[in-house]
């Protein structure tokens, strides 16, 4: 590839202003505050952000204006401090934004005839920069120009450095290709699948420059979700709503629960009663007050006996029951607030499906005698949250299958967790859009236990 330049320029979002000798440079990671340096350089610097300039030019620049060779060293060592919105491009092709306080840019010493090719981890995507080529182990986000499509393409296999030294060298700077194999190697990379690092860097604070937290993204544009869904329609079965002092007076200690809490798949043959299930779910899952909007907090929320995210409540849960004492095999809703369940109308052979695929995660040991499939309204915490509302809806998940697992085994129930589900066959089932409200966790409730030690 010929006709190629290296060039620098700052973060465009970098703002540059000097006032009584001190340049100050505020950029999204924080500021950087130069003392004494002299005019020529302020005045180069200034001009830098969100534009490229070539960096011996702006050295020949400066001694063209009468700038002397320590103020040359003087405007290197002032770009090195800038690592952190230094952009690095390859015009036309490419230009390398770093993305976090921490990134590093260093061209690597690669051979002619060496090979780079794409890292493993890396993707391509479209954003508000055009076309971009990121990684969750890139410090550094790249925007792609057309030209640089067929070096993308070739870069899927592997290419020869000297086919394109300054782009692949830069490239590999950035950590989006590899000119080793210690992806395929490192045990530790290994292990991970791409969209598992993917999602993992992005819902943790750090390492990149987007949005995170509670920004409350679209508070100016959307009504939140409501707090609690309206119910389907339905034929509506009321459901027995327990003493909580009886309850209390009644259940084993604590620690009596927790110690004997296990994952129960194989079980007696009664089925759970009607009553039993109305106070599973009273215990674990209703609303037990509808709060808010107030101060800091401006939606509805709701408290319930598990602990939620920003009480959110972004969960739902759906029951296909194979056998309950006093309920007819079938599919239905839980209304939290109205304590009921209305009955859904599902394909019965949907319903078989949902129940087969739950026994297929014991490997076959359970029966299912009830499925409490848990769905989120997403919406309801992205409303809230950027960039972590996905993994705050797995984490509520998990809050809630110990709830379950706690209240079950105090009552002499059968838990049993699931790592999987089908959320297309889950969202068939319950008359879902699955991008609205979607499977995110599965969970079995049978009958007494069989013996003492079933299950493992
Ligand atoms: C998130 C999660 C996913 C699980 N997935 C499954 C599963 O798919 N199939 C299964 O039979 N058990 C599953 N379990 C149950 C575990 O196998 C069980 O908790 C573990 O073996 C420890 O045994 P214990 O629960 O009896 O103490 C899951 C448990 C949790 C918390």
């Amino acid at each position: 590839m010929t006709g190629l330049t290296r060039m620098i320029g700052l973060r465009e979002d970098a703002v540059v202003e000097s006032a009584g000798g001190v340049l100050t440079i505020t950029h999204p990671f924080g500021v950087t505050i130069a003392r004494g340096l002299p005019p020529g350089i302020e005045s180069l610097l200034r001009e830098l952000p969100g534009t490229l300039a070539d960096e011996d030019e702006l050295a020949r620049r400066l001694v063209a204006e009468g700038g002397t060779s320590q103020e040359v060293a003087l405007l290197y060592l002032a770009l090195s401090r800038l690592r952190p919105i230094l952009v690095h491009a390859v015009e036309p092709l490419l230009r390398v934004i770093p993305i976090a306080r921490d990134a590093v840019f260093l061209r690597p010493a690669l051979s002619p005839g060496s090979t780079v090719r794409l890292s493993r981890f890396a993707l391509v995507r479209r954003s508000r920069e055009g076309l971009v080529l990121e990684s969750p182990l890139s410090r550094h986000r790249v925007t792609l120009a057309e030209e640089a499509m067929p070096l993308l393409a070739a870069l899927g296999r592997e290419v020869m450095v000297k086919e394109a030294p300054e782009a692949l060298g830069h490239l590999v700077a950035a950590g989006l290709a590899r000119a080793d194999d210690t992806e395929d190697e490192d045990p530790a990379l290994r292990a991970w699948d791409f969209h598992d690092l993917l999602f993992h860097s992005r819902s943790r604070w750090g390492g990149n420059d987007q949005p995170f937290g509670a920004t409350f993204r679209f508070a100016a544009e959307l009504p939140p979700e409501p707090v609690v869904k309206p119910p389907p329609e339905g034929v509506a079965v009321e459901l027995f709503r327990p003493s909580l002092e009886e309850i209390a007076a009644a259940d084993p200690p604590f620690t009596t629960v927790l110690e004997s809490r296990r994952s129960v798949r194989e079980y007696a043959d009664a089925p759970p009663t009607l009553r039993q299930l109305g106070e599973l779910l009273y215990r674990t899952a209703r609303v037990r007050e509808v709060f808010g909007p107030g101060p800091g907090m401006p939606y509805e929320a709701s408290s319930r006996p598990y602990p939620g995210g920003g009480a959110v409540y972004e969960l739902e849960l759906y029951l296909t029951v194979g056998r309950c004492e006093g309920l007819d095999s079938g599919v239905y809703y839980y209304d939290p607030l109205g304590h009921r369940l209305v009955t859904l109308p599902a394909r019965s052979e949907d319903a078989r499906a949902m129940l087969a695929v739950a026994s297929a995660a014991t490997g076959g040991l359970a029966a299912p005698d009830v499925l409490v499939t848990i769905t989120s309204r997403f919406q309801r915490l992205s409303w809230k949250y950027s960039a972590l509302a996905y993994s705050a809806t797995l984490k509520n998940v998990g809050v809630l299958y110990q709830t379950l697992y706690l209240v079950a085994t105090a009552m002499g129930l059968s838990p049993c967790g699931l790592g999987s589900g089908d959320a297309g066959l889950a969202a068939r089932t319950f008359g879902l859009d699955w991008v609205r409200e979607s499977s995110v966790g599965d969970f079995l409730i049978g009958g007494a236990p069989r013996d003492a030690r079933s299950g493992s």
